[in-house]
């Protein structure tokens, strides 16, 4: 499995629909920018930043007068959700919390974001979850929403793999728990069934 970043950005790119105003917020070098046409921001000059992509330097969207398509990656779920709340609000999203997407799904959809398209790419031995929002009501709930509503519909070649890395984990998580520190041994088992599910359907089997 790849362990550079060039896969999660040309999925990210992807996932960019054209627009006049794409900013993408803590652009770090800038190659995501310079894919789709956009404008590169860091809060602090950034000696890496390639020199072929307009750079202004901000705290996340704050400066913009109008953003089209904002782009916030690699950062973790609560800084993304921090910089959306600062505003100004984008129409679209494409987002990527390495961290924890659960929790950014989780935020979006309790802030009036609806999950429109969703792809995943190898990184560093994972799978980076990319998320695309529009402003809108996010009907999906529960483990579906936590896993991604449009990726467990979606036939992303990398999906098998993804939901059977998960599953592994949260078996783990629950067996490491079994007797002891019940709130998480009960999630980590709801979310192990509800993962074997999702895998034995797509496998066309019954789970065990
Ligand atoms: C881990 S890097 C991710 C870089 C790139 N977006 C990616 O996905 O590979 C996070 C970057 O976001 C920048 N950053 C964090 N919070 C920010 C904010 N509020 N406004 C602008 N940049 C921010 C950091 O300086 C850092 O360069």
């Amino acid at each position: 499995m790849k362990r550079n970043g060039r896969a999660r950005r040309r999925v990210i790119a992807s996932l960019c629909p054209e627009a006049e105003v794409i900013v993408d917020v803590g652009a770090d070098h800038g190659h995501v920018a310079r894919m789709v046409g956009g404008i590169a921001t860091e809060r602090q000059p950034h000696r890496a930043g390639r020199p072929d992509v307009p750079w202004v330097i901000a705290d996340g969207l704050r400066p913009f007068s109008r953003v089209d398509v904002a782009i916030i990656a690699g950062m973790g779920a609560r800084t993304i959700a921090s910089i959306l709340e600062a505003g100004p609000t984008p129409p679209i999203v494409v987002l990527h919390a390495p961290d924890d997407p659960v929790t950014l799904r989780r935020w979006l959809a309790a802030s009036g974001w609806r999950i429109d398209a969703e792809a995943l790419a190898p990184e560093a031995g994972r799978f980076a979850e990319v998320i695309r929002a529009t402003r809108g009501h996010e009907p999906a709930t529960g483990p579906t929403l936590d896993f991604g509503p449009r990726l467990l519909r979606s036939d992303d070649p990398w999906l098998q793999d993804h939901l059977a890395q998960l599953l592994g984990y949260h078996q783990r998580l629950a067996e490491a728990t079994a007797g002891r520190a019940s709130a998480l041994h009960d999630v980590a088992t709801l979310r192990a069934s509800f993962l074997a599910a999702q895998l034995a359907s797509r496998r066309g089997t019954t789970p065990l």
